[in-house]
């Protein structure tokens, strides 16, 4: 009998096979804004929002917000294979960045639900620090394969 749960890997290997020489057109002729840079717009904005609420002790606020960070939407399966595709063998450490980001901003949920000011900034400040550990290491090459052409 087959197993439901091991023909699940090998479904989405099946689907990577047929979708890769379809990313690789696809980047090949790349004219619009990719899913994620408008995915990363959103958290920007959301990440303004926690600053105003910050400065207003606003602390339900920043409960609200956090999720909306941590969960963002995720790219369409088109768009996650092309970023497969760039990311190759470091396409886990890239994961694990958005793991990271994730893991903060529950944190930051946690502060606010405590509404604890100094926890708050102070887990405000790791999410940040987790934004920016992926974009030194991603957000030029991701550009450099994704837009100049
Ligand atoms: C897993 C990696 C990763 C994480 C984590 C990440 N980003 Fe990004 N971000 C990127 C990449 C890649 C780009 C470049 C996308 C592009 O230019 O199309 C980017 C670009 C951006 C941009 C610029 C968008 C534009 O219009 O050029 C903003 C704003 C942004 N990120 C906000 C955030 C914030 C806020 C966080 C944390 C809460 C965050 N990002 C976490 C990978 C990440």
């Amino acid at each position: 009998m087959f197993d439901k749960r091991r023909l699940k890997p090998v479904f989405v290997i099946v689907l990577i096979t047929i979708l890769w020489p379809l990313a690789w057109a696809q980047d090949s002729n790349q004219s619009e804004s990719m899913v994620l840079r408008q995915i990363m717009q959103e958290m920007g904005d959301h990440m303004e929002v926690v600053t105003a609420a910050i400065a207003h002790e606003q602390w339900s606020q920043v409960v609200a917000m956090a999720p909306l960070i941590g969960e963002h939407r995720q790219p369409p399966f088109m768009e996650k294979t092309r970023i497969l595709r760039f990311g190759g063998t470091d396409v886990g450490t890239f994961r694990s960045y958005d793991n990271k980001t994730q893991e903060a901003a529950e944190t930051l949920k946690q502060a606010a639900l405590e509404n604890n000011g100094e926890k708050v900034i102070e887990a405000f400040a790791r999410l940040q620090k987790t934004c920016l550990n992926c974009h030194q290491r991603f957000r030029e090459p991701f550009v450099a394969h994704f837009y100049k052409k």
